[in-house]
């Protein structure tokens, strides 16, 4: 019977189908972090709502049109977590992390919020796996950030995946740039499209992203911000590529990638997967050197990413398979059902995944239940203290000692 409540729009229930290859997509993150020093941190799901105005930015889409934000009783304004970047550097503060030797390598898993508008990859609760380096602005710092990204999509088997960089510069650098891209703008303004045109003030950037003929001629003579990196900002950028070419990271130079998050300063990058449609990005982040004195700490560089987890499961575009069972444990009698559950407790104790008859089924229908849980074998309890193995792939049946089940069971298969 369809129930008459459904989960709300942009969100859904994770049934066990998908859990398995979602637990895959966690555990090898857990994995790699551990591997490299990224110690585990959890922030909680809501904040206070300064937090992401001030740390990811109040022009940006996210603040202005994204947030599930509402008061709660105290009458504080209180927002539910768009992303961890802001909430990771509060905690840093709060817990006197800058006094820990530096940098300070953090990862996390979980839950964040935007009330966007839901299509394919694209959802009001959705799943983030990431990382930050907190403390350090040296390009060994983002190079390796982006290596971990790069092994975990590599580990997963993510197909087609693409590596975009780009630098963004210092806070002034890049408003001179942007000042200079509107005067280009703005002196070919006839041959523009009228979108384009009337964002020229709003966000010039998009002007590069634009599929109208005229606008691509305008830009393909347009200054661009990596070509304007000087002085450190542009050591810095070539440091962080030469890095990646000694990992044999491959990457495509992205003058024009930009971010939806105010806090970016040099370096950012973008992992795209071309098979998933509008929303292919699956993971991307960068260096944001401004964003914990923003919050009131002291200056104190820093470089991240998120990866979302749905988009990385879309991509792989495969359920996983659950975990199989070593056993089923049957009755062939009535009288057997206790000794099945206190042996199939002890095998479990020895690692074994095993599984009991729990609805009352005859002995036909725990046969067809064992099949059906992806049992190997079934090991059936007769009156008496009697057992027979079957092999479910052989069909093949043969009598057990009753005091050897654990080699029976454990062994080969
Ligand atoms: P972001 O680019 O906003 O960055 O999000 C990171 C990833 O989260 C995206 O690449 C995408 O895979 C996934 N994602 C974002 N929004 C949605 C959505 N509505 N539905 C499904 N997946 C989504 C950040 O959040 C930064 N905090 C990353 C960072 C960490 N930068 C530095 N450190």
């Amino acid at each position: 019977m369809a129930s008459k409540y459904q989960a709300p729009r942009g969100t859904f229930d994770v049934l066990p189908a998908n859990a398995h290859a979602r637990a895959r997509v966690e555990r090898t993150a857990a994995e790699i972090f551990a591997r490299a020093g990224y110690e585990p941190i959890a922030t909680p799901a809501f904040e206070d709502t300064e937090l992401f105005e001030r740390g990811v930015g109040r022009s940006t889409d996210i603040v202005r049109k994204e947030m599930f934000t509402f008061e709660d009783k105290g009458g504080r304004s209180i927002t539910l977590r768009p992303e961890g970047t802001a909430p990771i550097c509060r905690a840093y503060l709060e817990h006197g992390m800058h006094k820990l030797a530096q940098p300070v390598k953090l990862s996390y898993v979980g839950p964040f919020f935007r009330h966007e508008r839901p299509q394919a990859g694209r959802y009001r609760q959705f799943h983030q796996i990431g990382a930050e380096a907190i403390g350090t602005d040296s390009p060994l710092a983002d190079a390796e950030a982006i290596m971990l990204l790069t092994d975990l999509l590599g580990e997963l088997g993510v197909p087609g995946v693409e590596l975009r960089l780009g630098s963004l510069g210092s806070p002034q650098a890049r408003r001179a740039y942007l000042e200079e891209l509107k005067a280009h703008l703005r002196a070919n303004e006839g041959k523009l499209s009228k979108d384009v045109r009337e964002r020229i003030d709003l966000n010039p950037l998009r002007a590069f992203d634009s599929d109208d003929e005229g606008t691509q001629a305008v830009m393909a003579s347009a200054p661009t911000i990596v070509e304007r990196l000087d002085g450190e900002d542009a050591e810095h950028f070539a440091a962080v590529r030469a890095l990646l070419e000694t990992a044999g990271i491959a990457y495509r130079i992205d003058p024009t990638l930009v971010r939806g998050l105010d806090y970016y300063t040099r370096t950012i990058f973008s992992f795209v997967c071309e098979g998933l449609g509008a929303q292919s990005e699956v993971g991307g982040g960068g260096r944001y050197d401004g964003l914990i004195e923003q919050l009131g700490g002291p200056p104190t560089p820093a470089v991240g990413w998120a990866a979302g987890i749905e988009r990385i499961l879309l991509a792989l575009g495969e359920d996983e398979e659950g975990i199989g069972r070593d056993a089923f444990l049957a009755v062939a009698d009535e009288g057997q059902r206790r000794r099945a559950l206190a042996l199939a407790s002890e095998l479990r104790h020895a690692g074994l995944a095993v599984e009991v008859d729990l609805a009352g089924r005859s002995l036909k229908g725990q046969l067809k239940h064992a099949d059906r849980v992806g049992a190997r074998r079934v090991l059936i309890l007769e009156s008496e203290g009697g057992a027979q193995l079957r092999d479910m792939e052989s069909g093949e049946q043969r009598p057990v000692d009753p005091a050897r089940l654990l080699e029976e069971i454990g062994g080969a298969g």
